[in-house]
């Protein structure tokens, strides 16, 4: 199914994680744990771990200013700006606002943050396609971004993880064209972030029993086609193994729920088994996972992809997404695979030390966190008179 001229949506995407990685099965020796719970149970290998000087401001512009650069985007085009983050470190002030300057955004753009859990980013993402059917200007830039830390020894350690997602969005999209099929919506105490505290509380099974009613709810109904690739927020891979089982169910006709999960959905895990949950980047992290592990298939007309998002709290929304002519083009450019093979991989110790000075920022001098390198061209500075600080890596 191909993209008609008509359509809106993503134009181009791009990641950014930071340098370092923790390998699961340090933490899984560190914890005294079978390492398979984690590379089977779980299904993941290696967590990304943001530096001291990368915040969601960071991963977001140093995501924002990769996408520009690759589409041939100037900022001056861009007449939205979204970040969907539930990571912010203001409550009031939006993490939109720095990305804005950082980028050298024009300021005639529109600029706010989106909370709603995991699905910040993809009602960001809703928001920017219905006002590119009104607006004038070419783009819109929705950026998603999050640090998940659960804390140490806490069940949810091994599916942290930390990255930014940016998505260009306009009509005539070169990469895909995306709508919303159905959304789900329902008041749930699944996993929550009281202002006082520093780690979320989680109630982790029924938290899944949750996104399960979801994903059942937003699937039901639909005429789901076999041969689409089905893209699931993955705050975990296995969470969304046993899920695909159900919503296999679904499809009609004599579906081979264990091959199809393998070709339709095991490709769009392979970046998350590498860099853990990334929250409102989790989708659209899955997204280009496939993406990429397709690129080397024929480039022959495929059913697209239907999009499942979830956000804790809850809200869930399924969309559908077509390739345009050129995606190929697009994905050869990501680089995910290779920009994860250039990481470093943290002792553990030094894993033990920067969940330390995230629970104690003034833990870390201002010489240290000088010398902290980041992987992109923007980093947080530190901290005067109340104000966060950023500038050039
Ligand atoms: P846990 O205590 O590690 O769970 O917590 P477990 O002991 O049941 O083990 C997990 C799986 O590993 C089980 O498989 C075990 O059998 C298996 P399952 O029964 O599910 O098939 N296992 C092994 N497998 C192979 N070899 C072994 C072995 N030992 C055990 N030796 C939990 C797991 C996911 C609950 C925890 O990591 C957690 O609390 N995570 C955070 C919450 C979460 O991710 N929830 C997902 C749904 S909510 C959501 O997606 C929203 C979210 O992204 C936030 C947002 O929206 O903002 C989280």
């Amino acid at each position: 199914m191909k993209n008609s001229p008509s359509e809106i949506g993503i134009d181009h995407m791009a990641l950014y994680v930071p340098g370092p990685y923790l390998s699961l099965d340090d933490l899984a020796a560190a914890r005294g744990v079978d390492p398979n719970k984690y590379s089977v149970g779980i299904g993941i290998r290696e967590t990304a771990i943001a530096t001291p000087a990368e915040d969601v401001v960071v991963l977001a512009a140093n995501a924002g200013q990769r996408v520009l650069k690759e589409a041939g985007v100037s900022p001056d085009d861009v007449g939205l700006l979204v970040v969907g983050t539930e990571s912010a470190e203001d409550k009031s002030k939006p993490t939109a606002t720095h990305v804005h300057e950082l980028l050298d955004i024009g300021k005639s753009c529109r600029v706010y943050d989106v909370v709603h859990a995991c699905a910040g980013a993809t009602y960001g993402v809703l928001n920017a396609i219905d006002w590119l059917h009104n607006s004038t200007h070419k783009y819109a830039l929705v950026i998603a971004s999050d640090i998940a830390r659960y804390g140490k020894n806490e069940a949810g350690e091994p599916t942290q993880g930390a990255g930014a997602v940016a998505m260009l969005l306009s009509r005539q999209p070169r990469l895909i064209g995306l709508n919303e099929i159905s959304t789900f919506s329902k008041n749930v105490y699944d996993f929550w972030k009281p202002l006082d505290q520093k780690y979320p509380l989680v109630d982790g099974i029924y938290s899944a029993r949750c996104y399960a009613e979801a994903a059942e709810a937003c699937f039901a109904g639909q005429d789901l086609q076999e041969n689409a690739a089905y893209i699931y927020h993955t705050p975990y891979p296995k969470l969304v193994q046993q899920t695909h089982m159900q919503v296999a169910r679904m499809i009609a006709g004599d579906v081979d729920i264990k091959n199809h999960f393998k070709d339709k959905v095991g490709p769009s895990l392979q970046l998350a088994a590498r860099i853990g949950n990334i929250y409102t980047g989790s989708m659209w992290l899955a997204l280009m996972s496939f993406l990429e592990a397709n690129l080397s298939e024929p480039a022959e007309d495929s059913d697209g992809c239907y999009l499942f998002s979830y956000g804790s709290g809850c809200g869930a929304a399924l969309l559908r997404g077509r390739l345009s002519p050129a995606w190929k083009e697009q994905v050869g450019l990501f680089g995910a695979e290779a920009t994860l093979d250039a990481r470093t991989r943290l002792a553990f110790d030094e894993y033990e030390t920067l969940m330390d000075i995230y629970e104690n920022p003034e833990s870390i001098s201002a010489d240290d966190l000088a010398a902290t390198t980041v992987n992109g061209s923007f980093r947080y500075l530190g901290t005067e008179k109340n104000k966060r600080r950023y500038g050039a890596a």
